[in-house]
């Protein structure tokens, strides 16, 4: 099997597709921002038990919403192998009492270079309590993680 971390996120992915976009769900990294309920409401839905419905949504809104997840639990891809590019900049935003939001082209690595993460948009934990390193699991707020 690959040590590719993005092996062992596929077999965790929840799927939701329609014939012009498909949205993957990785609940594992999830830690509900809930910008896709914000961005489209009738296409995300959490009190529904299939809680994303693409074919509610048009597809540019959809692609929005999912680009808008700061953690990367949410990623899609378009027909014919176009998929969502990164921002042309990496940025990192210290969430007010709670994790670092990375966006751009990242790759999250060892100190002897095995690579742990490879993705677009990524929350990073900062409180030290996760229990998925080095990703923000939430656990800051049961902590009550406080910025200094
Ligand atoms: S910052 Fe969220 S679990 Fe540490």
């Amino acid at each position: 099997m690959s040590d590719d971390p993005r092996d062992d996120r596929r077999r965790r992915l929840q799927t939701y597709a329609t014939d012009a976009i498909t949205v993957t769900f990785d609940p594992t990294r999830c830690i509900h921002a809930a910008e896709c309920i914000r961005t489209a409401p009738a296409v995300f839905d959490s009190r529904r038990k299939r809680w994303i419905k693409p074919e509610l949504g048009d597809p540019e809104l959809v692609a929005t919403a999912v680009r808008r997840c700061p953690t990367g639990a949410l990623a899609y891809s378009l027909p014919a192998g176009a998929a969502e590019a990164p921002d042309e900049t990496t940025s990192i935003h210290a969430w007010r009492n709670g994790p670092l939001y990375v966006r751009g082209d990242v790759t999250i690595a060892t100190e002897d270079g095995r690579v742990i993460a490879r993705g677009y948009r990524m929350a990073l934990c900062r409180c030290g309590a996760t229990k998925n390193a080095p990703f923000c699991d939430g656990s800051h707020r049961e902590v009550g993680f406080r910025d200094a």
